[in-house]
């Protein structure tokens, strides 16, 4: 049994707070730190198989932990992209093996890629997956559907298997004429230029309409233009099975973030205005956005340092997730409450999962800065680096184990 003594509750109580376990633990931690449901990042790349330069589970489980989270779900495009059986027990077999080196029994779910070929076997796989996520433009890997058809077919499938259509709502044919347009432009921020606004609104307007005509329920992953918003507000008003996602990046981060970063702030979709970042604020004060997700996609800095077309697009941001939501609820920005609701509740309600008495525990007082040496993420960066954030997890309670997180040790 643990029994984590004198821990303060949302409601602002101290009280004791027990969790069934093997191990006997008792930590008495005086008031001083609060405790939260642990996180769900339902978006993560965590680049087995393929990529593992930049991160394997073995690193992504510690830095999951470090940040709070004890359950992710893992996107498709690997190399070989997850998008049928033998890719999929293929992925499971190696995550299992990785995470089990580290002791860490990480809780996960796996997307499966949708591609026009493999569609059979969104219904075969129905119990094995977390949902089907459909790459509406390109972007790491080479997952796209840009045949309408195939495309209408993915959402009557996973609707007709009862899962959820997680979209990357960006319309390749937009994208690929705005490439031509700008061609030879090397400065990082013509990023938001060639991945236009239009594209991401086109895309989500396209999606909507397909979860309409199948009653098919659609995630709209990293939602990041105010027009965007709006649709999925009207949609939600209209019967509409659809949920949406923000990011840390797209929620901390604006376009002239690319000043001071470059190209390590480049990510799909791009960095949008100021305005932008208002109305994501806006959407999830009104509960227009259902989650906030990490899409934690690291690259290394070495590959981040390519001139602009060779340089991938993404940032890693699992371990910055909750510190920057706690930071932010010091500004008044966000409550605690719906920081729960974001990372955890919602998600747990959306994707039907079963509860689970992972806990985090926070020292909402605590300040320190970002730090890349300390992160555990293979990639070693993040484009947070440097800011100074009030609230930071201290113990995550996983599966009835209990880590630490602080790399110097924590004293009561
Ligand atoms: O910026 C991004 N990076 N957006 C994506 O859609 C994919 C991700 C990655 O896997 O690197
Ligand atoms: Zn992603």
């Amino acid at each position: 049994m643990i029994k984590i003594k004198n821990v303060k509750t949302l409601s602002g109580k101290v009280e004791d707070h027990i969790i069934q376990s093997d191990h006997d633990v008792v930590l008495d931690v005086q008031g001083k730190l609060t405790l939260l449901p642990a996180l769900i990042d339902a978006h993560v790349h965590f680049r087995t198989p393929g990529a593992e330069h930049k991160e394997d589970w073995q690193s992504g489980a510690q830095a999951a932990l470090a940040g709070g989270v004890t359950t992710v779900f893992d996107m498709p495009n690997n190399i070989p992209a997850c998008i049928s059986q033998s890719t999929l027990d293929e992925k499971k077999k190696t995550i299992d093996h990785q995470l089990a080196q580290v002791k860490i029994p990480l809780r996960y779910y796996l997307y499966l890629g949708a591609d026009q070929s493999h569609l059979e076997e969104i219904g075969k796989l129905r119990s094995k997956i977390i949902g089907v996520k459909v790459y509406m433009g390109a972007s790491t890997g080479g997952l796209v559907m840009t045949d309408p058809a195939a495309l209408d077919r993915t959402f009557q499938m996973a609707a007709q298997a009862d899962l959820i259509v997680a979209v990357h709502a960006e319309d390749e044919k937009i994208l690929q004429e705005r490439a031509q347009l700008f061609k030879g432009i090397t400065d990082p921020s013509i990023h938001s230029q060639i991945r236009d606004r239009a594209a991401a609104i086109k895309a989500v307007n396209q999606a909507i309409d397909l979860a309409e005509k199948y009653s098919a329920q659609l995630f709209v992953l990293h939602v990041s233009t105010a027009e965007e918003i709006d649709l999925i507000r009207k949609a939600k008003q209209n019967g509409i099975l659809v949920y949406a996602e923000a990011t840390p990046h797209h929620l901390f981060l604006n376009e002239n973030d690319y000043r001071k970063w470059g190209s390590l702030v480049q990510m799909n979709p791009p960095l949008r205005t100021r305005e932008d970042q208002e109305a994501l604020w806006e959407a999830i004060r009104d509960g227009t956005i259902d989650s906030i997700g990490s899409d934690h996609a690291p690259h290394t800095l070495e590959e981040k340092k390519f001139p602009y077309g060779s340089c991938p697009a993404g940032v890693p941001g699992i371990e910055t997730l909750l510190p920057l939501l706690l930071d932010a609820y010091h500004q008044k920005m966000i409550t605690l409450e719906k920081i729960v609701a974001l990372t955890r509740t919602n998600i747990e309600s959306i994707f039907r999962l079963e509860h689970n008495d992972d806990v985090v525990l926070v020292d909402l007082e605590k300040i320190q800065e970002v730090r890349n040496e300390a992160l555990k993420t293979k990639c070693g960066w993040s484009p947070f680096a440097g800011r100074k954030l009030r609230g930071w997890p201290v113990y995550t309670v996983l599966k009835g184990q209990v880590f630490h997180n602080t790399e110097e040790g924590y004293t009561i």
